[in-house]
C-alpha cells in the first residue's frame, strides 16, 4: 500500500483520507423524476462511479469501498434485480482494462455464492487481473450486509475453536476484527451517502465504528467533483478523537511533530 498520503504534496489539502468508504443512494429517485425506469438511474449511476474513481486517484485515495448492492436488494422486484445483475456484466466487461491499465485493484465483498456463475467468473477475473495493482484498493461490496460480515467472521472464529487452533477465552476484538472483509486495508476514515437519508443500511458495521459521516442530498448519478471535494474539505476540518480527549490528541500530533 502507498505511504501516508496525508503527509505527501503540498497542494493537497492537509489531510485526505486514506479509505472512504461510499452509499451510492438515489439512483432509483433520480430515474422516477425523469419518468424514466429504475434501470436508466442505475446506468447513470454506474457513470457516476468513474467520477470517484477519478476523484479518488488524484487525491492519493488508497481504497476506495462502494456499497453497489446489499444483501437485502435481493428483495427488490426481479425486473430491477435483473437490470442491476446486467449492469454489473456490462461494467466488469467494459471497465476492468482501463481499471486495470490505472493501476486499480479491484476486489469483491459479500455473499458471493448468490450470484449466477457468469458473474462469478468474472469478478473473480476482475480480481485475478488487478491483484498486483497499488494506485488504488477499489472494494465493490455486492450482495453485502455488515451484519453477514459479522456472523462470518464469527463463525470463522468458531471453526477455529472446534478444530483446536483458538481457545474461546483468547478471541478479542482484534480477532474478529481480523476476521471481518477489509480487515487488510486501513477502516474507513471518511463515508459518504449521497440521496438524503441520514443512516449506515447495514454498511461497513465493523469497520465504520470511527469513521467520520458524511450526508448529501444529492443523487448519486449527480454526483460531481465538486460534491466530493465538499465531504473531503469537511472531512479536513474533524478533530478525530477516537475516544481520547481533545488535549490528548493534540499532545500526540506535538510529539509526532
Ligand atoms: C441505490 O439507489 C443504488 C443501488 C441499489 C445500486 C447501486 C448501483 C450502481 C451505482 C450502479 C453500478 C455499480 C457498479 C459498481 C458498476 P436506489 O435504487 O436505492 O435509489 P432510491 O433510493 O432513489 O430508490
Amino acid at each position: 500500500m502507498a505511504p501516508d498520503v496525508n503527509s505527501t504534496a503540498p497542494s493537497l489539502p492537509r489531510r485526505v483520507p486514506r479509505h472512504v468508504a461510499v452509499i451510492m443512494d438515489g439512483n432509483g429517485r433520480w430515474a422516477e423524476r425523469r419518468r424514466r425506469p429504475r434501470a436508466i438511474g442505475h446506468r447513470a449511476g454506474a457513470r457516476a462511479v468513474n467520477v470517484c474513481i477519478d476523484f479518488c486517484l488524484e487525491r492519493g485515495v488508497e481504497a476506495l469501498t462502494l456499497f453497489a448492492f446489499s444483501s437485502e436488494n435481493w428483495g427488490r422486484p426481479e425486473d430491477e434485480v435483473g437490470a442491476l445483475m446486467k449492469l454489473f456484466m456490462t461494467a466488469l466487461d467494459r471497465e476492468v482494462d482501463e481499471l486495470e491499465r490505472r493501476g486499480v485493484r479491484v476486489r469483491f465483498i459479500g455473499e458471493r455464492e448468490r450470484f449466477g456463475d457468469t458473474i462469478r467468473a468474472r469478478m473473480d477475473e476482475a480480481e485475478r487481473r488487478t491483484a498486483g495493482n497499488t494506485q488504488l484498493h477499489l472494494t465493490i461490496a455486492a450482495s453485502y450486509g455488515g451484519r453477514w460480515d459479522i456472523a462470518q467472521a464469527a463463525r470463522a472464529l468458531a471453526e477455529d475453536v472446534a478444530a483446536g487452533r483458538l481457545r474461546p477465552e483468547e478471541i478479542d476484538e482484534a480477532m474478529l476484527g481480523a476476521r471481518v472483509c477489509l480487515a487488510d486495508v486501513p477502516a474507513p476514515d471518511l463515508f459518504i451517502r449521497t440521496g438524503g437519508d441520514t443512516r449506515i443500511s447495514n454498511f461497513l458495521l465493523w469497520q465504520l465504528a470511527y469513521t467520520e459521516l458524511w450526508f448529501t442530498e444529492l443523487l448519486w448519478p449527480e454526483l460531481d467533483a465538486v460534491t466530493l471535494q465538499r465531504a473531503f474539505d469537511a472531512y479536513a476540518l474533524r478533530e478525530r478523537r477516537f475516544g481520547l480527549t481533545g488535549a490528548q490528541i493534540a499532545a500526540q500530533g506535538e510529539s509526532a511533530a
